[in-house]
């Protein structure tokens, strides 16, 4: 009999459920702040799992009195939100997106696994898949953008980055594939909404993500809090059970959401915590995440027949069984004893930097005052994010702490030592007062430049965080235009969880720049930037809207049968604002000068099972060093089911220096060209299918060819 079985024989229903039970604790927990419930329960057995806990020593603790003192000495699993770093803090998830780089994700996903085990940290509830096409909804923030390939890419390098090579490794945590499904769907980007999409648009769009977490070995997944057209997807037996285990072939860990299985009461499924309960593991719901619901309630759901002995088992072998992989039997202590080399810290820390500068999308360069002349003197640098170390760590800062942030001050003085560089505090990020723009105006006056560092509070995206604003808050905008109207050329960074929707600034500012949340390197990623150091190639991974009336909005449309046309009145358009994006995917602007000739598709014409060979000539015509990103895009003209105006395919991204030319290639597999069909099944159709290539999603700028698939 393997370990597990010995286990389950000699187990009492409630040490059972209790592996099922997970629970949130402080992080002081043994001491002042001791909990006394939790450390009985663990001890009991009916604890199995653990959130929110992080510290060698801290963990230790608590996982010593499961090892220890409870009966079956089964070690706990401690799980944390380690999202975009842990100790070292790495740009937000929306902000990685923009580096289309999967080598990037890996590492910095890597690094945070590494970090979070030296913490103790078994498990993360990341990588984060929704894809989000509304900014309004907060959570756009940890999304990987709008696109349902980009965000499979960043599912497998998360994937890979966070359990590493081998799950049992001290240096390895388990990572969660989540929100299972559609939560970036929610009616008007209002959080905890209901979301209401077609079967189709699942699995065009929000469940491959997932299938590609499963495909690389994903160890847990986490439902949503929400429910899709009345069904909640913590009793979502249908995606949970029929596709995530039946089709995608998922064998890991399903965990519910904080508090998710009570709160199906909420959502009008289940009258009580015991048919909560039920519904729950019914579904496929193996952890119970706070609720309570298993350990309170599913002996009494046994009782009343609502739920069988066999199926409690199955979510305890699956639970007992990453605890198996995570190689928590053979040593409980492995993470957590680690300890860092020395020179990994600073290791890291350039890590951050390369990923934060990376991240960076230069939305406008107008008059091309950016790269800063070595000239300049004498900048005025100003706005509420400019001296904001804490924001630069986002909404999910785990372990990081904000005096290891650089703020954006901080990053230009250290790279700028001989320029004057002047700053006052003006107006808060939100607060309704305008006490402080005479002073800023005034300081504004005697520099050559002045850097405007504009955005959001970090707070103001991610979970519970939706807007139906998508300006500045407080009295941003006032500040801007005051400084706008001095005549000094202004650059102006934007610190935010989304796009904001300023059109007067992309108009009036020299330049712009999307900074998000940057991170520990936020203000040496920033600097490095405005100064050339390093030459921008972050590309939106969404499209940017001019107006909060215009979302959601995204590149892959399907084609309408009375398609844009400018100044046709029965158009699909609007009145007041032409449909198209202020900033189309993949925008993103470099110092460098790059044009793309001679499409080639080899063969054009093709067959099931064939690779198409494409290729194009990307020539840098500046006289600058830069990195190129090409998007490879495939449009089916004429389907049994309209297919989008563009899907992506393939991304490309090239160094190429002054001057010099390079091919760049894709191999294609003609299996890209299938989608769903009308019985939801994948069907390949013969006939003409378009191949574009680009530097971005804006139709005008794309090179075209074509390819026929043979009957
Ligand atoms: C709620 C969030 O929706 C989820 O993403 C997170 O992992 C859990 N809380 C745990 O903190």
């Amino acid at each position: 009999m393997g370990r597990i079985d010995k286990l389950m024989a000699t187990m009492s229903l409630e040490e059972k459920i209790g592996q099922l039970n997970m629970v949130a604790s402080s992080r002081v927990v043994t001491g002042p702040g001791e909990r006394h419930d939790l450390l009985e329960g663990i001890r009991a057995g009916r604890i199995g799992n653990l959130l929110n806990l992080w510290g060698a020593d801290e963990t230790r603790a608590v996982q010593r009195l499961a090892v220890e003192e409870s009966r079956l000495r089964i070690p706990l699993l401690m799980g944390l939100d380690v999202i975009h770093g842990h100790r070292t803090i790495f740009p937000v998830s929306l902000a990685e997106a923009c580096q289309f780089a999967p080598d990037l994700w890996e590492k910095t996903a890597r690094v945070a696994a590494e970090e979070a085990a030296e913490d103790g940290v078994a498990m993360t509830f990341a990588p984060m898949l929704d894809v989000a096409r509304d900014p309004r909804w907060g959570r756009i923030v940890e999304s990987p953008g709008e696109d349902p390939w980009v965000a499979s890419q960043m599912a497998a390098a998360k994937t890979r980055g966070f359990q590493g090579r081998d799950l049992a490794a001290r240096d390895s945590v388990a990572a969660t594939a989540k929100h299972l499904c559609a939560y970036g769907a929610v009616t008007a980007g209002r959080e905890y909404a209901s979301a209401d999409v077609s079967e189709r648009t699942l699995h065009e769009v929000y469940l491959p993500p997932f299938a590609a977490a499963v495909a690389a070995g994903v160890a847990a997944v986490m439902p949503g809090f929400i429910d899709i057209a009345g069904a909640p997807m913590t009793s979502n037996a249908k995606l949970l059970q029929g596709w995530l285990r039946g089709v995608a072939g998922f064998d890991g860990v399903v965990i519910s959401d904080y508090n998710a299985i009570a709160e199906l009461i909420n959502h009008g499924v289940a009258p009580d915590l015991v048919e909560a309960a039920a519904l729950a593991l019914n579904a496929g719901v193996d952890i119970d995440m706070t609720s309570g619901a298993y350990i309170g309630a599913l002996p009494e759901a046994l009782e009343r027949g609502l739920v069988t002995m066999s199926a409690i088992d199955s979510s305890v072998r699956r639970v007992l069984k990453l605890k198996e992989r995570l190689g928590l039997f053979d040593d409980p202590y492995r993470r957590g004893s680690a300890r860092p080399r020395a020179s990994q810290a600073a290791e890291r820390r350039e890590l951050a930097r390369e990923a934060a500068r990376a991240a960076i999308v230069l939305l406008t360069n107008r008059s091309g005052i950016l790269p800063l002349s070595p000239e300049t003197r004498r900048i005025a640098v100003i706005g509420p994010l400019a001296a904001a170390q804490q924001e630069m760590l986002g909404s999910w800062a785990s372990a990081g702490r904000p005096e290891d942030a650089v703020s954006i001050l901080d990053g230009l003085k250290a790279a700028l030592p001989k320029c004057r560089i002047d700053h006052a505090a003006d107006v808060d990020i939100e607060a309704e007062s305008t006490d402080g723009i005479s002073v800023a105006v005034d300081l504004c006056a005697g520099a050559e430049i002045v850097v405007l560092s504009l955005g959001e509070a970090a707070a103001m995206s991610g979970e519970a965080a939706s807007r139906t604003d998508l300006g500045l808050p407080g009295r941003q905008r006032a500040l801007a235009e005051a400084i706008l109207d001095l005549g000094k050329p202004v650059i102006a960074t934007l610190t935010s969880g989304r796009p904001l929707t300023l059109p007067w600034l992309f108009e009036r500012a020299d330049a712009v720049l999307a900074t998000w949340f940057l991170g520990d390197e936020a203000g040496h990623a920033v600097a490095d930037v405005l100064t050339g150091k390093f030459n921008p190639a972050g590309r939106l991974p969404v499209s940017w809207p001019r107006d909060v009336g215009q979302v959601p909005i995204f590149y892959n449309e399907r084609p309408s049968g009375r398609p844009f046309a400018p100044g046709a009145h029965y158009s699909s358009t609007y009145l007041d604002a032409p449909p198209t994006p202020q900033f189309p995917f993949g925008h993103g602007l470099s110092y460098s000068r790059f044009a793309l000739r001679d499409l080639r598709c080899d063969p054009t014409v093709v067959k099931a099972g064939d690779i198409v060979e494409v290729s194009v000539t990307v020539h840098n015509e500046s006289e600058m060093d830069g990195e190129v990103t090409l998007f490879l895009f495939v449009r089916d003209p004429v389907a049994s089911v309209a297919r989008p105006l563009l899907e992506l395919k393939g991304v490309q991204k090239l160094e190429l220096d002054a001057g010099r030319r390079k091919q760049a290639k894709w191999r294609l597999p003609v299996e890209d060209l299938s989608f769903v069909g009308q019985g939801l099944e994948r069907v390949l159709e013969p006939g003409r299918f378009e191949i574009h290539v680009g530097q971005s999603a804006d139709p005008s700028g794309l090179l075209s060819g074509a390819i026929e698939l043979a009957p």
